[in-house]
């Protein structure tokens, strides 16, 4: 579904992204671990188009992308729920969550996907007039996942969901991304948090300086001893 051929970015005079081949079938669940500064967040920023590939191809489903400007990307089925939660503050849960919508025409699809968040995290329709910013951390990440599933995703980038979150509220994250899975969507999850990112995924790569230096099915790497020590502080 999604396959990266040796694509390097560069943020100025900065090459952040290294030769990076990767591949994600349909319906896999997928991890990308790295510490600060790995280039997690450059990388997902380079799928997306919001970074431009400088060597390299980026294809999605057969069609190369890598030269489609970032907000015609989301209507290939490709969402990225970012890092920090970019939610707008001011507006309420609704509108935040059909802003996610906002390429998208087919009215009654769109009620389907706000049903399909609704059942997902009943919070955000509890409490759909709430404004944004006075949401709990947890919430906002919610909301954020809310927001990418309302573009209708084939595939999800999910960009460290549980930052700053409680083990608990982490939990029922990790859940939600487990759920979004088995309904046949493809998740791509980026984590510093290698513990609970192992425990979700199938397969993960581990990504340093922007290079992939890993890769391997997720229950040999919650084993592997540079995994263990530089990810699981173990
Ligand atoms: N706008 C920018 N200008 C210059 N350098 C940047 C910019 N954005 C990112 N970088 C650099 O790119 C490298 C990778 O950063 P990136 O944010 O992709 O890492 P990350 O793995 O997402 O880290 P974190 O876990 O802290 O979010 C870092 O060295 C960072 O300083
Ligand atoms: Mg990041």
């Amino acid at each position: 579904m999604l396959k990266l051929t040796n694509v390097t970015t560069r943020i100025g005079d900065h090459q952040v992204i290294h030769d990076v081949s990767l591949h994600i079938a349909h319906g896999d669940i997928v991890a990308l671990l790295g510490g600060n500064g790995a280039g997690k967040t450059s990388l997902f920023r380079t799928i997306v188009g919001v970074l431009p590939v400088s060597k390299g191809k980026v294809e999605f489903k057969g069609e190369e992308i890598n030269h489609i400007a970032a907000h015609k990307i989301v209507g290939k089925g490709i969402s990225l729920c970012p890092e920090g939660r970019q939610l707008f503050p001011q507006l309420p849960v609704y509108k935040n969550l059909m802003l996610g919508a906002y390429h998208r025409k087919d009215k009654k699809g769109i009620e389907e996907s706000l049903e399909q968040v609704y059942t997902l995290f009943p919070r955000l329709k509890e409490r759909y007039k709430q404004m944004a910013g006075t949401f709990s951390g947890g919430e906002q990440q919610m909301l954020a996942v809310g927001r990418a599933i309302m573009s209708k995703p084939d595939m999800m980038l999910l960009d460290e969901p549980s930052m700053g979150l409680a083990p608990l509220v982490v939990e029922g994250i990790a859940e939600a991304i487990t759920k979004l899975n088995k309904t046949g969507m493809t998740i791509f999850l980026s984590e510093q948090n290698a513990q609970i990112a192992l425990m979700i995924t199938r397969h993960g790569y581990v990504l340093e300086n922007g290079h992939l230096v890993l890769d391997g099915l997720s229950k040999d790497l919650i084993t592997n001893e540079k995994v263990k020590k530089a990810y699981l502080g173990t």
